[in-house]
């Protein structure tokens, strides 16, 4: 079983959220889930215990009037249409990194000699992380209020990391379009920025020894006040709430981004870098724009002519060549503003 604590049934939750503030009959509910009016009565307390308020009376029944507040793994994952991704969630208060839990939890599923199956599409959330990690070995803040998360994904061919990047930097654009409105766009590789401010970031790590098997870390600035974001990269970094002058529902966010993933999953699966493409270029915050990047060690800038998934960045250079960068080459891109 993936997790400490005994999860809650789901497919109970999922009725009693659907009829929120509606009295049911007990033994109706007991007899639709094949449980013992015993352990009906244990599911509910487990429900209680996880934040869920219910009223309980002899003859109206049982009924669900209140959810926890924030980010809490039944409301994440409960009735979550998705095919694989958030089939399982787990949502720590604190960790070093949910990356590091996602590696510690396969070593240990692993070890176990289970069935890989288990945790594939597994979904580990962090209220904050003391060790969060960006790319290029850079630290990431965490502090509460962002969305930390981790997915694991056991089934897929080796070599897809890029796509599977470009694929969680659409995922997360379109959810935050779709929550907040917002005109969240990519910035080439994998950066999704909303007013030229870096809003998300994704960083996919693989082991040498376990081609195929991939953490796919997803860090979105969702209610970060602006002033806790940290200072060296506070004029270059925005959150949604900071955006929008208001609270974002989290957990609805977190919905939103897990079924846009499993989506843009399937297609990461199929290997088709044209539909990535489609749906990558109208988001891409840099084509058409004059930008440095950084490679080889040495500063290059041009006019953005063709972005691809698999051959990179073109730049039409000042002398008028054209040259395409791989995204494993560049470290550092940013718009020149004219
Ligand atoms: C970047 O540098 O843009 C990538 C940032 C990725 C941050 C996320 S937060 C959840 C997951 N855990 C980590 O330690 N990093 C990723």
């Amino acid at each position: 079983m993936i997790g400490r604590a005994r999860s809650v049934n789901l497919l109970l939750l999922g009725q009693l959220r659907r009829r929120r503030g509606q009295w049911l009959d007990a033994n109706a509910l007991a007899r639709a889930h094949r449980l013992s009016l015993n352990l009906l009565d244990r599911e509910l307390r487990r429900l209680t215990g996880r934040g869920y308020e219910i009223e309980r009376d002899p003859s109206a029944g049982v009924r669900l009037v209140g959810v926890p507040g924030g980010l809490a793994a039944e409301e994440i994952s409960c009735d979550l249409d998705t095919n694989l991704i958030g089939r399982h969630v787990i949502v720590e208060d604190e960790l070093t990194s949910t990356n590091d839990e996602a590696w510690r939890i396969i070593r240990a599923v692993d070890s176990e000699g289970a069935d890989v199956r288990e945790n594939d599409g597994l979904v580990i959330v962090a209220l904050r992380q003391s060790a969060g990690r960006g790319r290029r070995g850079q630290a990431w803040a965490s502090p509460e209020g962002g969305l930390w998360m981790s997915v694991v994904l056991r089934a897929l061919r080796p070599a897809r990391q890029s796509m599977l990047t470009m694929a969680a930097a659409v995922a997360v654009a379109e959810a935050v379009r779709e929550t907040t409105r917002l005109e969240a766009r990519i910035r080439w590789p994998n950066d999704v920025i909303i007013e030229g401010r870096k809003a998300a970031g994704v960083l996919v790590e693989t082991q040498s020894a376990s081609p195929g098997l991939y953490v796919l870390g997803i860090g979105v600035n969702v209610n970060v006040p602006a002033e806790r974001l940290p200072a060296e990269v506070r004029t270059a970094a925005t959150s949604l709430r900071a955006e929008l002058g208001r609270e974002v529902s989290a957990v609805e966010f977190a919905r939103c981004l897990l079924g846009r993933l499993d989506g843009w999953y399937h297609y990461v699966r199929a290997g088709d870098v044209d539909a990535l493409n489609a749906a990558w270029r109208p988001l891409a915050s840099t084509l058409g724009q004059r930008i440095k990047l950084s490679a080889d060690g040495r500063k290059f800038e041009g006019v953005v002519v063709e972005v691809d998934l698999v051959e990179g960045v073109s730049l039409r250079l000042d002398g008028g060549a054209v040259r395409t960068f791989r995204s494993e080459e560049v470290s550092l891109v940013e718009l020149v503003v004219q």
